[in-house]
């Protein structure tokens, strides 16, 4: 039987570099991979891409706070994404960047022909602009306070109180959380994609079956609201590619990140002689096969095919989107441990199980998916290690102990036969993403498979060795099925498939291999294969969630966490001048210190920083000053710390101390003759 291979490109969401991988990112991985390796088991030429999303403010910033050159910490990123994604057995074809040469090159081609078709437009724009950081400001580096309910230091776009949505700059008292300067509004030119010009485009392809029913209508609903034009462009400072012609002016992350999907397969086809405009030109008979979670719909959806479109390039064969991972039915959330990352299980797990479990409750529908824990436990080891191993090891040894060889003829034929006839309900579930019916099939052929092994109990046969013969045959059908099963399970466990192999002693299985049996033939010994879940490494699982957690949150905002977590392995690294030259002191006067109402460790610190500036500060130094003791005295502020929203106010700054802390801190104090704002260094 010989078929032309379907040519399939395939892609998963490319992960941010700012962050690390968690079992989030991991069920889109593992579903990608399983899909993939099950075409590559089918003889198809499927190759698999991704990379990292490496542009943007965010990971700008990032870099700048851990004093890197943003190259330096994408880089370090990339190589931590690519293990533990290599822990979890993803096999990528390539893995590359959207910072590269070859994206920088696609995503000018890709604009210049939008342009010169004429689907960019400029447009004048108002924007909240950080004098003190000199950038515009996206609306989630703006806070303030509520303009309808008045809570205090409310996100830029809505209120997290009363769920009011707004602009930025109808907040009261603004102010960026980049500098913490009270933000100005600045006119400035902006590229816009004219999106509304692919209107009847969009809505052909929205009724294609491209996309699964409840995506499509989502997507529908916001093309029936009415398409908006999409900026397209940011302002330096900015980590990403400048837009020709527009000095100052980059890429907006999103414009470049989907472009990283033809970077990565770029930069494959360079290296093996693929043809690259193949699988990207107009009218292309290949498949293109886009998994990405239920949040990035709407570029993957509207502005991905229609800036493909406009740059002359095929669109996508289908996009394959999931729901959000929970844990044991809540949010994946730091504190209860639960929030865990991919190098944090492969500690304590075997990462097929998480392969094996994912499979087996997943759909193709865009449902959150449940980790629930107990559920996870139980479900491996009854199926994996009770089910399917247990068929190798209740039998493999009886070969050996009657010569080592399979026999030719079978017992029960017919359940042997059985398994091999379920091939193709099996590939045709692989094929449609319904992983979860074909683990059950599987599951279903090993439990008939085991239940046939208790009937004859070979164990009680092998006793007389006038039953050779009838054991071997035994054991030889429960090996052939396990053969099959191993096969069958090999997108989801290729480690364990592999195991399976070297016991066979066959090639490593494709998917054609279901068609024959194993006849007259020499297996190894069997070594065990899997071993089972103890709860207690769940146990330590979260408690090691916790601690990551934990060690890295001394401050309140989010998004700090995660760099201390980086920054734990090197606190004793030196640094440069130049990130010492960042921190800006001051001499500051405490105008006023006062205690503060439900704080055992903390002053409420009123600070003349000079030239009629003050800051509110909240020190931890109650245990060793008295409020009066403080009054009038000169100390040491660093002057430029992004303010911090604590549980008492905003804490702009912070005053520098000597000491361990409780009642043993002493307040820095300079010498008189020092004048409030004076720099220090
Ligand atoms: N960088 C963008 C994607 C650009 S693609 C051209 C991005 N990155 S991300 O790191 O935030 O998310 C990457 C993928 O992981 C997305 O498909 C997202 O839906 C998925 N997930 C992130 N958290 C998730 C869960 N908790 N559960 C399941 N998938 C989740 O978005
Ligand atoms: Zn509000």
């Amino acid at each position: 039987m010989s078929h032309t291979p379907r040519k399939i490109l395939v892609t998963s969401a490319l992960p941010y570099a700012n962050g690390s991988i968690h079992l989030g990112h991991m069920l889109e991985h593992i579903q990608t991979d399983i899909w993939v390796r099950f075409q590559k088991m089918r003889g198809e030429q499927c190759i698999y891409v991704c990379a990292d999303d490496a542009h943007g403010t965010a990971i700008m910033l990032k870099a700048e706070e851990l004093g890197l050159p943003p190259e330096d910490y994408i880089a370090q990123v990339k190589a931590e994404h690519e293990r533990d994604f290599a822990g979890f057995l993803i096999r990528y074809d390539h893995y590359h960047s959207t910072h590269s040469d070859e994206n920088r090159v696609l995503s000018e081609l890709v604009y210049t022909r939008n342009r010169d078709a004429g689907y960019i437009i400029e447009k004048e724009i108002t924007q909240l602009y950080d004098p003190v950081k000199g950038m515009f400001l996206a609306d989630r580096f703006v806070r303030g306070t509520c303009p309808k309910c008045g809570a205090a230091d409310q996100f830029g776009d809505n209120c997290e109180v009363c769920g009011a949505t707004y602009t930025p700059a109808e907040l009261k008292d603004p102010y960026s959380t980049i500098s913490g300067a009270a933000p100005v509004e600045k006119q400035n030119i902006q590229l816009f994609f004219n999106l509304p010009r692919f209107d009847a485009m969009l809505k052909t392809w929205l009724d294609s079956d491209a996309l699964q029913d409840s995506v499509a209508n989502k997507l529908r609903e916001w093309v029936d609201a009415g398409l908006q034009p999409w900026d397209i462009s940011r302002e330096a400072p900015y980590f990403g590619f400048e837009i020709p012609g527009w000095p100052g002016k980059y890429f907006y992350v999103w414009m470049d990140a989907p472009i990283g999907y033809m970077a990565s397969f770029k930069h494959y086809c360079d290296q093996h002689g693929l043809d690259f405009d193949a699988f990207w030109r107009e009218g292309s008979d290949t498949e293109l096969h886009h998994f990405i979670g239920k949040d990035i719909v709407n570029f993957h959806g509207l502005f991905w095919p229609a800036m493909l479109e406009g740059a002359g390039f095929r669109k996508p064969t289908a996009l394959h989107v999931h729901g959000f991972v929970t844990v044991n039915g809540a949010k994946m959330s730091k504190s209860r441990g639960t929030f865990i990352k991919a190098s944090t299980y492969l500690q304590h797990l075997d990462p097929e199980y998480l392969r094996y479990y994912f499979a087996a409750k997943l759909g193709k529908g865009v449902e959150d998916f449940d980790l629930n824990l107990e559920d996870f436990v139980q479900r491996v080891n009854a199926d994996l290690v009770g089910k399917v191993v247990n068929i190798a090891s209740r039998t493999g040894n009886f070969v050996h102990k009657f010569g080592g060889r399979l026999s030719a003829t079978l017992d029960n034929e017919a359940l042997v036969r059985e398994v091999q006839a379920a091939a193709p309900r099996i590939a045709a579930f692989y094929e449609q993403l319904e992983y979860g019916k074909a683990m059950r099939e599987v599951m279903a052929l090993a439990d008939k498979a085991n239940q046939y092994i208790q009937e004859q109990a070979p164990w009680s046969l092998a006793k007389d060795d006038s039953q050779a013969q009838r054991v071997l045959e035994i054991c030889s059908a429960a090996v052939n099925i396990f053969r099959l099963l191993a096969l069958y399970l090999k997108p989801v466990l290729p480690a364990l498939a592999e195991k399976a192999e070297a016991f066979l002693q066959v090639a490593p299985l494709t998917w054609q291999d279901a068609d024959q049996l194993l006849g007259e033939h020499a297996i190894a010994r069997f070594n065990a294969m899997l071993n089972r879940i103890d709860s207690k490494q769940i146990d330590a699982m979260l408690g090691a969630s916790k601690e990551d957690t934990a060690a890295a949150q001394p401050a309140a905002k989010p998004e700090k966490k995660a760099k201390t977590a980086q920054k734990a392995d090197d606190d004793d690294a030196p640094i440069s001048i130049d990130d010492f030259l960042k921190v800006k002191l001051r001499v500051a006067r405490i105008l006023k210190a006062e205690h503060v109402e439900g704080a055992d460790k903390l002053l409420q610190l009123t600070l003349d920083i000079g030239e009629g500036e003050t800051r509110n500060v909240f020190a931890g130094i109650k245990a060793r000053y008295s409020p009066e003791q403080l009054e009038g005295r000169l100390t040491v502020m660093v002057a430029n710390l992004a303010p911090r929203k604590m549980k008492f106010g905003l804490s702009e700054g912070m005053v520098l101390a000597a000491g361990p802390g409780g009642s043993d801190i002493f307040l820095l104090s300079p010498d008189d003759g020092a004048e409030p704002g004076m720099e220090v260094r």
